[in-house]
């Protein structure tokens, strides 16, 4: 398994999707994207979950975000599965789900489930959790979680570390608890003295390593 620490390149594949077959490096492109497993086909979390993705879709253009789903099941049953989740969810799933039924995917990617006795196939092999991967155009992972099968995401937070990431990536700012595009950021540790006052004339000093100013890029 490699070693997918944040700031590792994500592993490259080719995986069958409803898609149709993919390369991954390829299919990123110089885009941002986010790699999300569900555990399983017709069930209800997921359900849920997949309908409030595409719903966003909007929200993951505007931010130059590609996204694919992926689970431990073939892509005809995650066919079938897609009426569903655009009937229940009121919605239309156009971002590809990867069929990865071997598993091989998800065991390099570490999305199986060690924890959960009920999260498994009718064989007994353990499915995929609720993990999230955000990779950058570089291709270098910047964010993983995971989730337990029992517990849908909620997709704004991941939203808004994508926002928080290319705000940073961008300004050379970091950013507080609990931020929302448009509020004060911080100023990168790194940037200190007169490059400071220059980049962020008239920033907020709270303690000296503790630096506010305006969102940057809620002015641009
Ligand atoms: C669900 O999506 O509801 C689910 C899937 C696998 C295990 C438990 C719940």
């Amino acid at each position: 398994m490699p070693n997918l620490r944040l700031g590792s390149v994500a592993p490259d594949f080719t995986a069958e999707t409803t898609q149709g077959t993919i390369q991954f490096h390829q299919w990123l492109g110089d885009s941002w994207a986010i790699l999300f497993s569900h555990p399983d086909d017709f069930t209800p979390v997921c359900t849920t979950e997949l309908g409030e993705v595409a719903r966003k879709s909007e929200e993951f253009k505007k931010r130059g975000v590609k996204v694919i789903g992926l689970s431990a099941n073939d892509v005809a049953s995650h066919d079938k599965w897609i009426a569903d989740i655009n009937e229940v969810g009121k919605t239309k799933v156009e971002f590809p789900i990867i069929g990865d039924k071997d598993r091989k995917i998800a065991t390099e990617y570490d999305m199986l489930d060690a924890l959960d006795p009920t999260n498994v196939d009718a064989k007994g092999m353990p499915m995929t959790v609720r993990d999230v991967f955000v990779i950058d155009p570089k291709k270098v992972i910047r964010l993983k979680i995971s989730y337990p099968a029992s517990t849908g995401r909620h997709f704004d937070e991941i939203l808004r570390v994508v926002d928080s990431l290319q705000t940073g990536d961008k300004y050379r700012v970091t950013t507080p608890v609990n931020w929302q595009k448009g509020d004060k950021v911080i100023v990168h540790p790194s940037v200190q003295g007169a490059e400071a006052e220059k980049l962020f004339p008239g920033y907020e000093t709270v303690k000296p390593y503790l630096r506010f100013t305006k969102d940057p890029s809620a002015q641009a």
